[in-house]
């Protein structure tokens, strides 16, 4: 049987890049004993075969196997840069243009990749609409993608019990949300810079700019891609680091989670070393490739 769960990892590497190996590998036999017993098949081969020929149960399953631990401004010193130092030059830079600009002309993109339920890009999107000073000369356009069905349902949905609102601070749930039973359900201005879609990092470390819902294939100025990467193995945590790189505009930024350094990698971004946490950026013009 050991041979039937190494092929089902095998699938489940190829299909996300999610890895679970060594010490993994139970979660990943629960998980798939989990969804044997729902579906009532006999045993594990039959559930291979299953899965080989149903997208839906990839789907699932992917869905079963992904962790999905958020919450409102996770690493708050990562907001705080963004606010104190990231928006404000940008408006500096662009805003002498901005403020002669007509109307929604002057553009911010932003990826929340691996966005979860939604806090990661509902935080980024109540940031930058406060802190922005000219907000009406922005075209602001933050698009959200994670692997798991389940999770952009609720992060479309909006909808945020009490106990999930603790991190935001309260004049901003007052800004930017409804109070409704039992908790909090986000606005339409939040609503409206933040496009939420169906994303496989896997296409993103194969070299694909193509993300279903920012089909222009325009860069990033920021890319939040958090606490996603400890999950895949090394080697496709470096492709990943590479092809994020290539989806920023020159001068843009990635913010990574706690525990995701890029010391270890081959790659061309410069951190930020005064920022206090982990923040990178693209040089305006670099070639080489060095490892900090
Ligand atoms: C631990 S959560 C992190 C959420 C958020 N970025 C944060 O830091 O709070 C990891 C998310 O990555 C998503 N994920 C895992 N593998 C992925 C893949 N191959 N493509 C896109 N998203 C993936 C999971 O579904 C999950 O929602």
């Amino acid at each position: 049987m050991e041979t039937v769960i190494d092929s089902i990892e095998q699938f489940v590497l190829e299909r996300s890049r999610l890895s679970f190996a060594g010490h993994k590998r139970d979660a990943l036999k629960k998980r798939v004993k989990e969804r044997l017993d729902h579906l009532n098949l006999a045993d594990l081969s039959a559930y291979r075969e299953f899965l080989l020929q149903s997208a839906l149960e990839e789907s699932r399953l992917l869905d079963a196997l992904t962790t999905n631990e958020t919450c409102f401004f996770r690493n708050p010193g990562q907001f705080d840069y963004l606010k104190g130092q990231i928006i404000p030059a940008m408006e500096n830079e662009k805003g002498q243009r901005a403020m002669l600009a007509p109307l929604g002309r002057m553009k911010m993109r932003i990826l929340s990749a691996g966005c979860s339920t939604g806090e990661e890009p509902y935080s980024i999107a109540m940031a930058v609409l406060e802190t922005l000073r000219f907000r009406r000369a922005w075209d602001i356009d933050i698009v959200a993608g994670d692997l798991s069905d389940s999770c952009l349902e609720t992060a479309i949905r909006g909808y945020y019990e009490e106990s999930r609102l603790k991190g935001i601070p309260p004049r901003l749930v007052e800004k930017f949300m409804t109070r409704v039973e039992g908790g909090a359900l986000v606005n339409d201005e939040l609503r409206g810079v933040i496009s939420f879609c169906q994303l496989n990092l896997r296409d993103i470390m194969a070299g694909s700019s193509q993300i279903s819902c920012a089909p222009d294939g325009e860069g990033f100025d920021m890319i939040f891609c958090r606490n996603v990467m400890i999950y895949f193995p090394f080697a496709a945590q470096e492709q990943l680091v590479n092809s994020l790189y290539a989806l920023l505009n020159q001068g843009g930024y990635l913010f990574t989670g706690d525990a995701e350094p890029l010391h270890m990698y081959t790659h061309n971004f410069e951190p930020v070393r005064d920022a206090g946490c982990l923040v990178y950026k693209k040089a305006e013009i670099s070639t080489n490739a060095q490892a900090v």
